[in-house]
């Protein structure tokens, strides 16, 4: 595990370049919806300043492919002077090098790093140019280290190793993650759903050494489902991950790990245009669409959470921009709410239902991580990490 050595910087009158992951959800005029990744870098920048230092903060917004004003960065610049940070926006690389230069507040933000085509054309003169703006780099951008790109795989390598190190989020995140992947409580039950089977697969894979349950959750279920021939009408099924799926039933068999999925189903016959007709049935039909859960379900989803020791949870069943589907994953977080099993929740759909839901669980830990923490626990290779 790394472990981040800026406790132990000297940074006094030093600039610091931090690469963050500064994606939050955003309204279509650009307004933030969401603080909880710009909450979670606070910790580095605060202490990055409280010893001396300066900041050039990196990030970006959406995924761009030229300029456009709703995705700025400058609402989270004025978020962070809210914070009580003094701030300055830098438009461009050469505003930035001027503000940096003029050393007058405490964290410079150069606006979306993604409007610049170099970023993800992982260019390395931009990164050059990138890695003048400091004399030091920290790798905070948890939620962005599994992308290759200018400032999250390139930018780290323009610096030797002492002057480069991992934030205090990026530590936090590795820390607690590597506790599934080590040496996990047992019994570890996996509550896995949502949508890209090609993700979910690999991870319920790396963590099949571990895992006492896995109960399966819309719209997962369908592919797995499908793979042994039962019906799952117009549900979302991945076909070219039919045979994987059946790979982890086998697989699971063999090991006796609990491998659970749903006795009842919310499903819908219409479009998902709103409002649309909500029925609970224990088999699909040709004409409906699988969202959710049922209540006989969410009891025996119940029943198995309440005698895990370890619990992560990635992906929830229903919809988030459709409120009415969602009462499987209000119970299942109230359920965490009450457990006493270490518990993780990763995913950016999952984790903003859990701020949805207002569930506020000190034993809980809440990934910044969507896809990252997604390929970190599946033992993938991060760009981000050196
Ligand atoms: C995320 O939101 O998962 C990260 O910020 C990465 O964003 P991306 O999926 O657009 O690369």
């Amino acid at each position: 595990m790394k472990q981040s050595t800026l406790h132990s910087w000297d940074l006094n009158g030093k600039r610091v370049i931090v690469r963050a992951d500064l994606n939050v959800a955003r309204n279509k005029e650009g307004a933030l919806l969401d603080d909880f990744r710009l909450e979670a870098v606070c910790p580095t920048l605060s202490l990055i300043v409280k010893k001396g230092g300066t900041v050039t903060l990196l990030g970006h917004s959406g995924r761009p492919t030229q300029k456009i004003s709703t995705l700025s960065l400058l609402p989270i610049c004025e978020w962070f002077e809210k914070k009580g940070f003094s701030v300055a926006f830098a438009p461009d690389i050469k505003t930035a090098q001027h503000l940096c230069a003029k050393n007058t507040v405490q964290i410079v933000v150069l606006e979306n790093i993604r409007f610049f085509p170099e970023e993800n054309a992982c260019n390395l003169e931009f990164a050059q140019q990138l890695a003048r703006l400091g004399t030091y780099f920290v790798q905070d951008a948890f939620g962005s280290l599994h992308r290759a790109s200018a400032s999250i795989s390139i930018l780290h390598s323009l610096f030797p190793s002492s002057r480069k190190t991992i934030g205090l989020l990026v530590e936090q995140e590795l820390k607690t993650l590597s506790t599934i992947i080590n040496n996990p409580q047992k019994p570890f039950t996996l509550i896995i759903g949502g949508g890209k089977p090609e993700t979910k697969i690999p991870l319920i894979r790396a963590l099949l050494d571990h895992l006492s349950t896995i109960l399966l959750c819309p719209a997962l279920v369908f592919t797995f489902l499908k793979a042994v021939g039962i019906e799952t009408g117009s549900s979302f099924v991945d076909d070219a991950q039919c045979d994987n799926a059946l790979a982890i039933i086998n697989e699971a068999k063999k090991r006796e790990i609990t491998l659970v999925t749903p006795l009842d189903y919310v499903v819908t016959t219409g479009t998902l245009t709103k409002p649309f007709p909500l029925l609970t049935t224990r088999n699909i039909n040709t004409n409906q669409t699988g969202i959710s859960v049922g209540p006989e379900t969410i009891a025996l989803f119940k029943k198995h959470l309440g005698l895990a020791r370890t619990i992560l949870f990635n992906g929830a069943p229903g919809l988030k921009e459709h409120p009415e589907t969602l009462e499987a994953s209000r119970c299942i977080f109230q359920v965490l709410q009450l457990s006493s099993a270490h518990k993780i929740i990763g995913g950016g759909d999952t984790v903003a239902l859990a701020r949805y839901f207002k569930y506020n669980d000190p034993t809980g830990f809440l990934s910044t991580g969507g896809g990252s923490t997604l390929a970190y626990l599946s033992g993938q290779r991060l760009p981000g990490l050196w």
